[in-house]
């Protein structure tokens, strides 16, 4: 059995790192007969160093097999030219199966593909919804539940958001979660870096306070009026705390387009970094008092880490990290960000609850599934 596994952006290298490993795994088995041949395709959306290859060397992921070269575009443009680029792979490898995660244009555009073409397809995270029309990540989600052959869910509100839309029972496999699969065999090495000293985040022996900061969704960045409110906010917040704000491409432009420099700079109190690798970037949230962000898979890290979260969205299309977990909606008003962010420091000690299924084994889960059913 052949499957070509999809990356394209940044979470899904995390996601996509377990499931080639437990393949591998897999493949050492004696007891199997069928050994599983995995090929990697990078589509190229994100191609930055610090937003694609420092990732393959922290997660140790071999390098792709097929690299797509694809980059930014506006939306029709970027999926229309993985469509393009992808179709001829797939006619030339006849995979029997397409593996896709997550909810980037990348993941849309090769599950077409791949299904106009025949392939079966797996959607790993499937069934999430935030029921937002204006988030293109939606319209990806709704488009590959759609056509896909074998969803893999996070928690059973998705099974059941995938069941209210009329998607077979048989299809649906709630595994758990793979992002978390990676968090948890990182940690202990992630932990023992030296990344709050070289960022001067120690006093002493302690860890000084600090906000951890992430910024990337349209949303927040392109509108000049939120990327503001939430700059003065974070400037407030700044006279009580560090606030560490390792900056997405998207939002260094934007910074720089609607020329908020002047409030998005150290001597406001925020530290301005690059995009960090995954490790240095665990330790950041496993240390942080609290961490400000509005990206999906950072809700469900801080989850597990026990940080309070605020997301600075009107909705999540992962809900459970509100029941169950550290994470609160927040709106982009400074003054709700503001209060919100004052009074979850003080509740920081509150024990989260570990959704089910989110115990590293996510992915041995699919590859047994895909094994079984393909
Ligand atoms: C994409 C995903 C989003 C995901 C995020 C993860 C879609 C529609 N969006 O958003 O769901 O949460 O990745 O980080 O697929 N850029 C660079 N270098 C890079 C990559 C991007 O400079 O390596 C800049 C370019 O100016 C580009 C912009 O960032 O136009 C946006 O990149 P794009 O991949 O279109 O969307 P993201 O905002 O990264
Ligand atoms: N992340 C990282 N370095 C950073 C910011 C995020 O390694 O500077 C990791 C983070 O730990 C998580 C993933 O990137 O595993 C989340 O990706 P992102 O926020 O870009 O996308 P989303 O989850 O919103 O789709």
């Amino acid at each position: 059995m052949k499957i070509i596994h999809v990356v394209g952006a940044r979470p899904n290298f995390m996601k996509i790192a377990p499931i080639f490993e437990a393949i591998s795994t897999y493949n050492l088995r004696r007891d199997v007969r069928r050994k599983i041949a995995q090929k990697l395709v990078h589509t190229g959306q994100h191609y930055d160093h610090s937003m694609s290859q420092l990732f393959f060397d922290q997660l140790e992921m071999p390098r792709p097999d097929i690299n797509l070269g694809i980059g930014s575009g506006s939306h029709g443009e970027q999926t229309g030219r993985i469509m393009e680029a992808f179709e001829p792979v797939l006619i030339r490898e006849k995979p029997d199966l397409v593996l896709v995660v997550g909810d980037v244009n990348s993941t849309m555009a090769c599950a077409i593909d791949a299904k106009k073409l025949c392939i079966p397809v797996a959607h790993v995270e499937a069934g999430l919804r935030s029921r937002d029309m204006t988030m293109p990540e939606e319209i990806n989600r709704i488009v590959t539940d759609s056509i896909s052959d074998l969803l893999f869910t996070t928690d059973r509100n998705a099974d059941n958001n995938l069941i209210d839309e009329g998607i077979q029972k048989d299809k649906i496999h709630f595994v758990g979660n793979v992002m978390i699969d990676t968090l948890m065999k990182h940690r202990e090495r992630a932990l023992k870096m030296s990344t709050l000293d070289e960022m001067g985040l120690k006093n002493g022996k302690d860890t000084v306070d600090y906000a951890l900061v992430t910024l990337h969704r349209p949303g927040n960045v392109d509108d000049p009026g939120v990327l503001e409110s939430i700059g003065e906010a974070l400037r407030e917040l700044g006279k009580s705390m560090k606030i560490v704000f390792p900056v997405h491409p998207r939002t260094k432009a934007a910074i720089n387009q609607h020329r908020l420099e002047q409030l998005y700079r150290e001597d406001q109190g925020i530290l301005l970094l690059e995009p960090i690798g995954y490790l240095d970037f665990l330790n950041l949230e496993a240390n942080a008092r609290l961490i400000l962000t509005d990206s999906g898979g950072i809700q469900e890290e801080s989850t597990i880490l026990g940080v309070p979260c605020l997301t600075l969205r009107p909705n999540t299309e992962r809900p459970i990290t509100i029941e169950q977990g550290t994470n609160r909606l927040v709106s982009t008003e400074k003054e709700s960000i503001v209060e919100a962010a004052k009074s979850a420091v003080i509740s920081r000690d509150e024990k989260p609850r570990v959704p089910d299924l989110w115990d590293g084994h996510a992915a041995e889960r699919i590859v047994d599934i895909v094994a079984r059913t393909t």
